[in-house]
């Protein structure tokens, strides 16, 4: 659910903001903490502790990924621990070597298990059925966001276009409903690279999953795979934390219009347009 480039992130890191700025109609940020980790952070934090033993089993040219454990992670180990897979997987980005993407979500999912928000959150007081997300730290290709939510807040239906995700609930509970672009008959798309349906026409979307995350339970998405999804926090609101990996410096999100209803009663597909 981000809505802005890397560009225009880093550019707002830049800045610190402290008072409130639009990125999305009703989403407000008054305060963004943007904590940049350099490479020499990076290395320095892989040889203090984070090691490359217990290797994740992905294949070459990932291996020598993530190390495995179960002590609690940092925000710079974790990101330490994630860049070195997060750079090879983009690096050997080809079609047949779409399922490295798997992988390294599947890794990133151990990995943020260990990780805990430091509180008090950056962010700002939450009016009623509002949400909000603060990039809490950033080492490129990699950003992590908080996210916080009020009782019922939704973020709407939107993809991850050039990125992945991992979004895990650390406090409350949230729905979230991925989907995926149905193929045209004919031609179908590389969805990974980017190829969508045009701005203007409706497409259909099917509904894969329909999940209540609690405390520890977690959503992924790839750039193929679950890309589009529909969040709807629960009745006690919640907190989340969100890893986005980024293949392409312009990768975004874009929203989409639907009503909600199922083409057929019952049914998991649903007509959509991309939101002009
Ligand atoms: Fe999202």
């Amino acid at each position: 659910m981000q809505f802005w480039t890397l560009d225009e992130i880093e550019q707002h890191a830049m800045a610190d903001h402290e008072v409130g700025e639009e990125i999305s109609p009703g989403v407000t940020i008054t305060r963004r903490r943007i904590l940049q980790v350099g490479l020499g952070g990076a290395a320095a934090l892989l040889a203090a502790g984070c090691g490359m033993s217990g290797q994740t089993g992905v294949g070459d040219p990932l291996a020598g990924g993530m190390a495995d454990g179960n002590e609690p992670l940092t925000i710079e180990q974790l990101l330490a621990q994630i860049r070195p897979q997060a750079t090879r997987m983009i690096a050997a980005d080809r079609p047949e070597r779409r399922s490295d993407e798997s992988s390294y979500l599947e890794a990133v999912s151990r990995l943020l298990a260990r990780y805990t928000p430091e509180e008090p959150w950056a962010m700002r007081e939450l009016g009623e059925g509002e949400w909000g997300m603060n990039a809490a730290a950033r080492m490129p290709p990699i950003v992590v966001f908080d996210i916080h939510m009020q009782p019922g807040a939704t973020i709407n239906l939107h993809d991850h276009r050039h990125y992945n995700g991992v979004l895990q609930c650390n406090e409350g509970s949230v729905r979230c409903r991925n989907f995926d672009i149905v193929q045209p008959d004919g031609a179908p798309l590389d969805i990974a690279a980017g190829e969508v349906p045009p701005m203007g026409e409706s497409f259909l979307i099917r509904e894969n999953s329909d999940a209540v995350l609690t405390p520890g339970r977690l959503s992924t998405l790839s750039r193929d795979r679950d890309n589009i999804h529909h969040v709807v926090a629960g009745p006690e609101g919640c907190k989340l934390s969100d890893v986005f990996t980024y293949f392409r410096r312009e990768a975004r999100s874009y929203g989409l219009e639907w009503d909600e209803r199922p083409l057929v009663r019952g049914g998991d597909t649903y007509e959509v347009a991309w939101q002009a």
